[in-house]
């Protein structure tokens, strides 16, 4: 299909919507941060509810400006420090384009809680501004200016690595490869075949001291982390074999086991990474105690924060939330569920 882009792009607007996604194998620590090479391939769970939604359009001027709305509907500019706005000038670069843009952008989840932003916000700003700077109105326009899922996947991993695994719905896997540029990203099953639920345990609101960038430069210090890379084809392994299976007994206790292991590999860096609090441990000996003895059929997974995902099927989501809230009146519970991937939607103004 060829594609004529759009003449008049100041008269464009472009909306892309773009998930967030749970790591069921965690990326922890980089062989090459400059190429955004990850030690170890991962596997996640796209989301359904969370999501960054980002509006462009392409105007005069030489600054481009990236505004976020919060909850309230507050908007907040960014600085030019802004970790989203140096990956926008990164792109242009890369990709030669012109056009300073306006951007706005929200999440549909509270940010500030704890809760990945970088995975779907990276991902957001990477498709909605190639979107403005092409005039493409659809994926497939997209696609047909010459940027497909994995192009653009491989991009937003440059901004965050976590973000290129959510231009897939439902499982997908980030293969680290022998080499920066053989590194890939494919769906390993979409979301139709196993609809889980993530129920978010919010445990603690406070912004994380430092960031997972950070932490992943100093994972290799760890006496823990060749252990854990030497380990990690074996659980992969499993992990999909529970997903082609639907078998989530086999998958929870990999996906435990796992977010544990990385929590032990933040906690023995030089210098210690503790994400994990007081509220996290009591929460997950509850859902372990809560199995063993009354066979609630729900298991946890951690990202670099304090709080809890609960995974379970989605028909026993509302129990497994009320048990929780029950046991946690001061929890706030985000309800999310395998999604799908990412939507553009362009439109010519009048
Ligand atoms: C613990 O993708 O946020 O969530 O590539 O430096 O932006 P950068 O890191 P980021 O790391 C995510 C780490 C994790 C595990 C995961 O999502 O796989």
């Amino acid at each position: 299909m060829s594609f004529e882009p759009n003449q008049n792009l100041t008269n464009f607007s472009v909306t892309a919507e773009v998930p967030s996604n749970i790591a069921l194998v965690k990326y922890w620590g980089k062989r090459d941060p400059e190429r955004q090479w990850p030690a170890n391939d991962s596997l996640s769970m796209t989301l359904n509810a969370a999501k960054t939604i980002t509006t462009a359009r392409v105007v005069t001027g030489t600054v481009d400006s990236l505004k976020r709305q919060d909850q309230s509907g507050r908007l907040t500019s960014m600085d030019q420090s802004d970790k989203a706005l140096r990956h926008l000038a990164f792109l242009r670069r890369e990709l030669g384009m012109s056009g300073s843009l306006e951007l706005t952008t929200r999440n549909t989840f509270p940010t500030g809680c704890g809760i990945a932003s970088s995975a779907s916000g990276l991902g957001a700003l990477t498709m909605a501004a190639i979107g403005a700077w092409t005039g493409a109105k659809n994926l497939d326009e997209l696609e047909a200016a010459g940027f497909n899922g994995e192009r653009l996947a491989a991009l937003a991993r440059l901004g965050s690595g976590s973000a290129c695994r959510s231009f897939h719905g439902g499982y997908v896997l980030w293969t680290a490869g022998n080499e920066p540029d053989a590194q890939g990203v494919l769906q390993v099953y979409d979301q139709d075949h196993w609809q889980l639920a993530d129920l978010i345990c919010i445990v603690s609101r406070e912004e994380k001291a430092i960031s997972s960038s950070a932490g992943h430069l100093t994972a290799a210090t760890s006496p823990l982390f060749r252990p854990r890379l030497a380990g990690l084809p074996e659980r992969m392994r499993r992990v999909r074999a529970a997903i082609a299976a639907r078998d989530l007994d086999a998958l929870g206790a990999q996906i435990e086991a796992e977010a544990l292991e990385m929590h032990a590999v933040m906690m023995t860096a030089n210098p210690s990474l503790k994400y994990l609090q007081d509220a996290s441990c009591e929460l997950i000996t509850w859902l372990r105690n809560e199995r063993e003895a009354r066979g609630l059929p729900a298991f946890f997974t951690i990202d670099a924060g304090p709080n809890i995902h609960v995974i379970c099927s989605q028909a026993d989501s509302d129990k497994v939330a009320t048990r929780i809230l029950a046991a946690f009146p001061q929890v706030t519970i985000i309800s999310d569920s395998t999604g799908g991937g990412p939507t553009l939607t362009g439109r010519q103004l009048v």
